[in-house]
């Protein structure tokens, strides 16, 4: 009796150290944000900038009817895309809405574009996720 419940508890220890935990609260794991932090950097902070901020200005187009990138970090409309939505701009870039934004598609796999999104998103106040995340779950 004594040596199942041990053995039992071993399992269980064992079960516990692989499971990946997520950032409480959100989707994502901590190794994601690590991640799509490097991927970000090289692949979308030249026109998002660093810290995700883009353009404070970003409703308003310039002379030829272009729009500035917007910032990711929850401070404009990001947070009303859901995330397959998200996924597929990363994909198509902006084209397919008259916009400017080059596709990721032939570069980012899906795994290195989520990791990217949770980036973003771990910027975003809890209060500005949650508004997301209901977004999220209705078109679900
Ligand atoms: C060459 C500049 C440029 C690069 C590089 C770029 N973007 Fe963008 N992004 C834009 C612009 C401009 C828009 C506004 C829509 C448009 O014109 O396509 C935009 C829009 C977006 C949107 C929609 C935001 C919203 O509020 O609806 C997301 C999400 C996004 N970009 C994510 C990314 C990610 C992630 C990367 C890197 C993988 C990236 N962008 C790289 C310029 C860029």
């Amino acid at each position: 009796m004594r040596l199942t419940s041990t053995l039992f508890f071993l399992i269980f220890l064992g079960a516990c150290s692989n499971e990946v935990q997520t950032v409480p609260g959100r989707w994502y794991t901590a190794q994601q944000v690590a991640s799509g932090a490097g991927l970000y950097k090289d692949n979308c902070a030249v026109c998002h900038a660093d810290d995700g901020s883009a353009t404070v200005e970003w409703r308003t187009p310039d002379a030829n009817g272009i729009y500035p990138p917007p910032p990711l970090n929850g401070s404009a409309h990001t947070w009303h895309h859901p995330l397959d939505v998200l996924d597929n701009t990363i994909v198509n870039g902006g084209a397919e809405f008259g916009g400017v934004m080059p596709g990721f598609g032939n570069t980012l796999d899906a795994k290195d574009r989520l990791a990217i999104i949770a980036w973003f998103q771990s910027l975003w106040t809890d209060d500005i996720y949650s508004r997301w995340k209901k977004i999220d779950e209705r078109t679900q």
